[in-house]
Protein backbone atom coordinates (compact mmCIF):
# COMPACT_ATOMS: atom_id res chain seq x y z
CA UNK A 1 0.00 0.00 0.00
CA UNK A 2 1.01 3.28 -0.78
CA UNK A 3 1.50 5.20 3.05
CA UNK A 4 0.35 9.06 2.11
CA UNK A 5 2.59 11.67 3.11
CA UNK A 6 2.01 15.53 3.82
CA UNK A 7 5.07 17.45 3.87
CA UNK A 8 5.22 21.00 5.48
CA UNK A 9 8.30 22.98 4.88
CA UNK A 10 9.15 26.36 5.29
CA UNK A 11 11.16 29.15 7.51
CA UNK A 12 11.60 28.87 11.29
CA UNK A 13 8.45 30.42 13.07
CA UNK A 14 5.97 30.20 10.41
CA UNK A 15 3.50 27.95 12.19
CA UNK A 16 4.70 24.98 11.11
CA UNK A 17 5.37 23.09 14.27
CA UNK A 18 1.67 24.11 15.73
CA UNK A 19 0.22 23.48 12.48
CA UNK A 20 1.14 19.97 11.31
CA UNK A 21 1.29 18.55 15.34
CA UNK A 22 -2.44 19.18 14.90
CA UNK A 23 -2.61 18.28 11.12
CA UNK A 24 -1.05 14.67 12.13
CA UNK A 25 -3.53 14.63 15.08
CA UNK A 26 -6.41 14.93 13.01
CA UNK A 27 -5.64 12.81 10.50
CA UNK A 28 -4.50 9.87 12.49
CA UNK A 29 -0.87 9.93 10.91
CA UNK A 30 2.37 10.14 12.46
CA UNK A 31 4.63 13.18 12.82
CA UNK A 32 8.13 14.15 12.10
CA UNK A 33 9.78 17.34 13.53
CA UNK A 34 12.91 16.75 11.22
CA UNK A 35 13.96 19.99 12.86
CA UNK A 36 14.15 18.49 16.32
CA UNK A 37 16.24 15.61 15.21
CA UNK A 38 19.08 18.46 13.75
CA UNK A 39 18.60 20.30 17.77
CA UNK A 40 19.12 17.16 19.41
CA UNK A 41 21.85 16.17 17.13
CA UNK A 42 23.06 19.81 18.34
CA UNK A 43 22.56 19.25 21.79
CA UNK A 44 24.76 15.78 21.75
CA UNK A 45 27.80 17.30 20.14
CA UNK A 46 27.78 19.63 23.05
CA UNK A 47 27.25 17.56 25.30
CA UNK A 48 30.45 15.52 23.61
CA UNK A 49 32.23 18.31 23.58
CA UNK A 50 32.61 17.63 20.20
CA UNK A 51 33.47 21.11 17.46
CA UNK A 52 31.32 21.84 15.14
CA UNK A 53 34.29 20.97 12.49
CA UNK A 54 34.91 17.46 13.28
CA UNK A 55 32.16 16.23 10.75
CA UNK A 56 33.33 12.59 11.10
CA UNK A 57 32.58 12.48 14.92
CA UNK A 58 29.28 14.26 14.27
CA UNK A 59 28.57 11.65 11.62
CA UNK A 60 29.36 9.23 13.80
CA UNK A 61 26.98 11.02 17.03
CA UNK A 62 24.20 10.91 14.56
CA UNK A 63 23.86 7.44 13.69
CA UNK A 64 24.77 6.43 17.20
CA UNK A 65 22.16 8.79 18.98
CA UNK A 66 18.78 7.12 20.18
CA UNK A 67 16.02 9.51 19.83
CA UNK A 68 12.24 8.66 20.41
CA UNK A 69 9.03 10.99 19.83
CA UNK A 70 6.28 10.78 22.17
CA UNK A 71 3.17 13.01 20.53
CA UNK A 72 0.70 12.23 23.59
CA UNK A 73 -0.53 15.24 25.57
CA UNK A 74 2.77 17.34 25.14
CA UNK A 75 5.35 16.80 22.78
CA UNK A 76 8.09 14.94 24.38
CA UNK A 77 11.55 14.30 22.78
CA UNK A 78 14.09 11.59 24.73
CA UNK A 79 17.35 11.88 23.33
CA UNK A 80 19.23 8.14 24.72
CA UNK A 81 16.39 7.97 27.01
CA UNK A 82 16.83 12.02 28.44
CA UNK A 83 13.82 14.57 28.32
CA UNK A 84 15.24 16.94 26.36
CA UNK A 85 12.42 18.80 25.50
CA UNK A 86 13.10 22.00 27.08
CA UNK A 87 16.53 22.65 25.60
CA UNK A 88 15.24 21.62 22.52
CA UNK A 89 13.30 24.78 22.23
CA UNK A 90 15.90 27.05 23.01
CA UNK A 91 17.27 29.81 19.93
CA UNK A 92 20.77 28.97 20.50
CA UNK A 93 19.91 25.13 19.45
CA UNK A 94 18.07 26.23 16.82
CA UNK A 95 20.97 28.43 15.76
CA UNK A 96 23.40 26.03 16.39
CA UNK A 97 21.00 23.22 14.49
CA UNK A 98 21.15 25.63 11.28
CA UNK A 99 25.16 25.58 11.42
CA UNK A 100 25.52 21.66 11.66
CA UNK A 101 22.79 21.55 8.67
CA UNK A 102 25.02 23.33 6.10
CA UNK A 103 27.45 19.79 6.33
CA UNK A 104 26.17 17.16 3.61
CA UNK A 105 27.94 14.23 5.06
CA UNK A 106 25.60 15.57 8.63
CA UNK A 107 22.14 15.75 6.09
CA UNK A 108 23.23 11.94 4.95
CA UNK A 109 23.24 10.37 8.01
CA UNK A 110 20.50 11.80 9.44
CA UNK A 111 18.32 10.48 6.48
CA UNK A 112 17.34 7.03 7.46
CA UNK A 113 15.99 7.71 10.75
CA UNK A 114 13.65 10.68 8.70
CA UNK A 115 12.78 7.97 5.99
CA UNK A 116 11.80 5.54 9.11
CA UNK A 117 8.91 7.82 10.00
CA UNK A 118 6.90 7.12 7.15
CA UNK A 119 4.59 4.35 8.27
CA UNK A 120 0.45 3.55 7.83
CA UNK A 121 -1.61 5.60 7.87
CA UNK A 122 0.35 8.30 6.69
CA UNK A 123 2.72 10.67 7.61
CA UNK A 124 3.03 14.66 8.37
CA UNK A 125 6.62 15.49 7.57
CA UNK A 126 7.68 18.98 8.94
CA UNK A 127 11.30 20.66 7.91
CA UNK A 128 13.05 22.73 5.29
CA UNK A 129 13.84 19.91 2.32
CA UNK A 130 10.35 17.55 3.56
CA UNK A 131 9.35 17.74 0.09
CA UNK A 132 12.51 18.30 -2.60
CA UNK A 133 14.85 15.82 -0.78
CA UNK A 134 13.51 13.73 2.25
CA UNK A 135 10.03 12.26 0.65
CA UNK A 136 10.10 14.19 -3.02
CA UNK A 137 7.03 11.59 -4.18
CA UNK A 138 5.14 12.86 -1.07
CA UNK A 139 1.85 13.17 -2.28
CA UNK A 140 0.43 16.41 -0.92
CA UNK A 141 3.26 19.53 -0.25
CA UNK A 142 3.08 22.48 1.34
CA UNK A 143 5.22 25.52 1.85
CA UNK A 144 4.32 27.31 4.89
CA UNK A 145 6.01 30.84 5.39
CA UNK A 146 4.78 34.12 6.80
CA UNK A 147 7.08 37.66 6.94
CA UNK A 148 9.70 37.56 8.90
CA UNK A 149 8.61 40.36 11.07
CA UNK A 150 5.45 38.53 11.81
CA UNK A 151 7.52 35.21 12.58
CA UNK A 152 9.87 37.44 15.16
CA UNK A 153 6.52 38.61 16.56
CA UNK A 154 5.21 35.00 17.36
CA UNK A 155 8.34 33.83 18.54
CA UNK A 156 8.47 36.40 20.87
CA UNK A 157 5.21 36.10 21.93
CA UNK A 158 5.61 32.15 22.35
CA UNK A 159 8.87 33.11 24.51
CA UNK A 160 7.24 35.63 26.83
CA UNK A 161 4.16 33.21 27.70
CA UNK A 162 6.82 30.53 28.97
CA UNK A 163 8.13 33.02 30.89
CA UNK A 164 11.50 33.54 29.14
CA UNK A 165 13.50 36.48 28.41
CA UNK A 166 13.25 38.00 25.04
CA UNK A 167 14.06 40.34 22.74
CA UNK A 168 12.14 41.40 19.69
CA UNK A 169 15.03 42.88 17.91
CA UNK A 170 17.76 39.90 18.57
CA UNK A 171 14.80 37.67 17.75
CA UNK A 172 14.35 39.42 14.80
CA UNK A 173 18.14 39.02 13.58
CA UNK A 174 18.36 35.59 14.54
CA UNK A 175 15.08 34.76 12.45
CA UNK A 176 16.82 36.52 9.28
CA UNK A 177 20.03 35.16 9.83
CA UNK A 178 19.06 31.71 9.85
CA UNK A 179 16.85 32.33 6.58
CA UNK A 180 19.66 32.85 4.77
CA UNK A 181 21.65 30.42 6.02
CA UNK A 182 18.97 27.57 5.25
CA UNK A 183 17.97 29.39 1.98
CA UNK A 184 21.57 29.78 0.46
CA UNK A 185 22.96 26.55 1.80
CA UNK A 186 24.43 24.43 -0.49
CA UNK A 187 22.76 21.28 0.12
CA UNK A 188 19.28 21.09 0.81
CA UNK A 189 18.61 24.87 0.97
CA UNK A 190 15.05 25.91 1.89
CA UNK A 191 13.17 26.29 -1.10
CA UNK A 192 9.70 25.53 -2.29
CA UNK A 193 8.81 22.13 -4.08
CA UNK A 194 8.37 22.81 -7.72
CA UNK A 195 4.59 20.88 -7.00
CA UNK A 196 4.20 22.16 -3.22
CA UNK A 197 0.93 24.90 -2.46
CA UNK A 198 2.28 27.97 -0.92
CA UNK A 199 0.84 29.35 2.08
CA UNK A 200 1.61 32.73 3.66
CA UNK A 201 0.13 32.57 7.22
CA UNK A 202 1.08 36.30 8.12
CA UNK A 203 -2.58 37.46 8.19
CA UNK A 204 -4.00 34.11 8.85
CA UNK A 205 -5.21 31.77 12.04
CA UNK A 206 -3.89 28.27 12.85
CA UNK A 207 -7.43 27.17 12.00
CA UNK A 208 -7.39 28.81 8.62
CA UNK A 209 -4.31 27.33 7.85
CA UNK A 210 -5.21 23.72 8.96
CA UNK A 211 -8.20 24.03 6.85
CA UNK A 212 -6.46 24.71 3.93
CA UNK A 213 -4.46 22.35 4.34
CA UNK A 214 -7.07 19.78 5.27
CA UNK A 215 -9.02 20.71 1.86
CA UNK A 216 -6.12 19.88 -0.02
CA UNK A 217 -5.84 16.27 1.75
CA UNK A 218 -9.69 15.23 1.99
O1 LIG B 1 12.56 23.70 12.27
P1 LIG B 1 13.59 24.02 13.33
O2 LIG B 1 13.66 25.47 13.69
O3 LIG B 1 13.42 23.16 14.53
O4 LIG B 1 14.99 23.61 12.67
C1 LIG B 1 16.21 23.96 13.25
C2 LIG B 1 17.26 24.05 12.15
O5 LIG B 1 17.51 22.73 11.64
C3 LIG B 1 16.85 24.88 10.93
O6 LIG B 1 17.19 26.26 11.04
C4 LIG B 1 17.59 24.21 9.77
O7 LIG B 1 18.87 24.75 9.60
C5 LIG B 1 17.74 22.77 10.23
N1 LIG B 1 16.82 21.91 9.53
C6 LIG B 1 17.18 21.46 8.27
N2 LIG B 1 16.38 20.60 7.60
C7 LIG B 1 15.23 20.20 8.12
C8 LIG B 1 14.80 20.67 9.38
C9 LIG B 1 15.62 21.54 10.05
O8 LIG B 1 18.23 21.83 7.77
N3 LIG B 1 14.48 19.34 7.44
Amino acid sequence: MDIPVLTIDGPSGAGKGTVSRLLAKQLGWHYLDSGAIYRALALEITEKDIEHGSISDIVEAALAMHLSFECDKEFTVLLNGKNITNLLGLESTGNSASKIAVISEIRAALLKKQHDFKQAPGLVADGRDMGTVIFPDAKYKVFLTASASERAERRYKQLKLKGIDANLSTITTDIQERDQRDSERQFAPLVPAADAVYIDSSTMSIQAVIAEVLSLVR
